[in-house]
Order: C-alpha cells, then sequence, then structure tokens
C-alpha cells in the first residue's frame, strides 16, 4: 500500500525551522517524510535523524529518503531521542521536529484497528511490538477510568453511558474488535443524540488512541529534554491536534521562557534559574483556509515554535 499521508504545515515548518546546510536535525515522528525530505533537501553536510515508534511508516520514508545519505533512520518512540544521539556521538541539534499523532496512513490500515471505518481487532498501537492494546484496555479498566478517558481525551458527552455499556457487556463476552465496540457505542447514545454530526465512534477511538499510545504523557516528559538538547539558536517545532496538546507544549515553552522564578518579593535571586528560550510564535500557526479545503485534517493544527538562547 502506498504511504498516504498530506504533510500539514509543510511552509510554515520549513521556514519555522530556519535550517542551516550544517546543522543537525531531527524529526521525531518521520511519518511519510514529507517534512523530512524538506529539511534532507535544505541539508549539505548536515545531519538528519528521522524516529517513528511504527515500523511500516519508518519504512516508507527510508525508501522515499534513500537518496540523501545524511539521513539516518531509527524505530524508537522520540521520548528515548536521547539514546539516539548518545549512540551517534551527538551532543546538540539545531532543530527539532515533532508532528503529533497518527498518519492518515495508519487510519487507512485495515488491520491495525485505528479506524471505525474497517472492522479488526481492537489494536491501535503505533508501535505493534509493545504496550498494551485497546482490547486491553476496554477490557480490564474499571468503569471510572473508561468514562474519564472518554470524557478527558474524547471529550464525549455519553462517556459515563459507552462506559457502562462497555462494562455490562464484557461480562457477557470480551470485546475484541473496532465493529464490536462500535455497535456498543450506538447502542449507548441516544438515537436523537446520533443525529449530531459524524460518526459515534469518532471521539472514543480518539480517546482510545491517545491512551493506548500515551501520547500526552510522552510529549509532556520529552519537551523539556529536548529544549535542553538544542544548540543556541536551534529550533523546537511542535505540530499538536488536540487541545489538551497544545496546552502541554505551551506550558512547557513557558516554563522555558520563565526568568527567575524566586518568589515575588525575594530581594536576591537565590534559584538561578535563566530564560532558555524565545517564542518564535507568540500564538500557535494554524492552517489557513486553503489548507484546511485540501486537507482537512489540517484543520485542529497548531504550531509553535521556540528558539534556544
Ligand atoms: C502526523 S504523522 C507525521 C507525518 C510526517 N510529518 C510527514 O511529513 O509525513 C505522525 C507520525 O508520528 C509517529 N509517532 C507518533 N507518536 C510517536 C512517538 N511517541 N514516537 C515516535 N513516533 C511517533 C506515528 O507513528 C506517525 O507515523
Amino acid at each position: 500500500m502506498d504511504f498516504k499521508h498530506i504533510p500539514v504545515l509543510y511552509e510554515e515548518v520549513i521556514e519555522g525551522l530556519a535550517i542551516q546546510e550544517n546543522g543537525i536535525y531531527l524529526d521525531g515522528t518521520v511519518g511519510g517524510g514529507s517534512h523530512s525530505l524538506g529539511i534532507a533537501q535544505r541539508l549539505k553536510g548536515g545531519r538528519l535523524l528521522c524516529l517513528d515508534q511504527d515500523r511500516e511508516a519508518l519504512r516508507a520514508s527510508q525508501d522515499r529518503l534513500k537518496d540523501y545519505p545524511n539521513v539516518s533512520f531509527f524505530h524508537t518512540n522520540y521520548k528515548d531521542f536521547q539514546e539516539v544521539l548518545r549512540s551517534e556521538g551527538i551532543h546538540g541539534l539545531d532543530g527539532i521536529l515533532l508532528d503529533l499523532g497518527v498518519s492518515s496512513h495508519q487510519f487507512d490500515e485495515k488491520d491495525r484497528g485505528f479506524s471505525y471505518r474497517f472492522n479488526a481487532d481492537l489494536d491501535m498501537r503505533m508501535n505493534s511490538d509493545q504496550g498494551k492494546t485497546a482490547k486491553d484496555i476496554v477490557n480490564t479498566y474499571s468503569l471510572e477510568d473508561l468514562d474519564t478517558i472518554f470524557k478527558k481525551y474524547g471529550e464525549e458527552r455519553w462517556s459515563r453511558r459507552i462506559a457502562e455499556f462497555i462494562v455490562d457487556q464484557r461480562k457477557e463476552k470480551p470485546i475484541e474488535t473496532t465493529f464490536d465496540l462500535v455497535d456498543l457505542i450506538k447502542a449507548a447514545i441516544p438515537k436523537e443524540a446520533r443525529r449530531d454530526k459524524g460518526h459515534p465512534g469518532k471521539k472514543v477511538f480518539q480517546a482510545l488512541r491517545i491512551e493506548v499510545n500515551n501520547e500526552l504523557g510522552v510529549l509532556e516528559e520529552s519537551l523539556e529534554k529536548m529544549i535542553q538538547a538544542l544548540n543556541p539558536g536551534g529550533r523546537l517545532a511542535v505540530i499538536s491536534f488536540h487541545s489538551l496538546e497544545d496546552r502541554i507544549v505551551k506550558e512547557a515553552f513557558n516554563e522555558a521562557y520563565k526568568d527567575c522564578i524566586c518568589p515575588p518579593g525575594q530581594p536576591i535571586c537565590t534559584c538561578n534559574k535563566k530564560r532558555e528560550i524565545k517564542k518564535i510564535t507568540r500564538k500557535p500557526i494554524v492552517a489557513s483556509p486553503e489548507e484546511v479545503e485540501k486537507n482537512p485534517r489540517a484543520r485542529s493544527a497548531k504550531l509553535r515554535i521556540a528558539e534556544k538562547i
């Protein structure tokens, strides 16, 4: 299957990274490699390290970038990027890109369980080699936890009822497939409410995917380390698709932007905290109406960029 994914905010990312031709770059979420190709094309002597936890994505981008000798590929979670730097003997980066979430390709792969459009095992792991699946979650999490996940990560209004239906159902028989779950969601949401636009499973599927891949936890634990890993003048660009992700990026940038954090009124600074970044984007960059028209996925994208001082 061809790897289908239209990059989001492409020009804005490439311009925002202010690529130096001899710089060292890291794409933590290479996916189909469109952004990485743009970076590779602007490099002369530098290097580009491409990471993805999805083997298929990595294979596709490797093939796409095969003519660029200074690009290397690593099957790993971006939270472990420091191990990659260590193994490559790299001490600082001039730019890092994170384009979060899943690719359109992952949604279109029928057997991965990301989509409510195809009947498949309820999996949803980006890294098929490890971690719990969506099936594990729906069959083992408590009613409370399911309710919380659906509400928090999916903003699902009927979270409680859906969680109740799941817990009742699994007493009889485990929930195995995407269509098992879709049927339960449809049964749980009152008929009148189901006329709201969009597929009734959309929010719950999004919530489960975020939980399966610990998407928010991984982001939260990585940003500060990434800022630390930048050389002076190096840039970190993050595209998020969920309000909770954007909040994590915003707060990490705010934290790194703070100068002294001593209590107000303390006459002499004892914390020694220094501002670490300049904010290149005061407000997140969003896609133009033309881009959203061509690629509806871009609608919720927010790009924030920081530069290491
Ligand atoms: C939105 S796509 C990236 C698309 C890419 N920028 C392009 O131009 O094609 C996100 C990719 O990041 C990967 N991904 C998501 N979270 C990850 C993580 N924590 N570590 C490594 N890869 C991750 C997914 O497997 C997916 O391939």
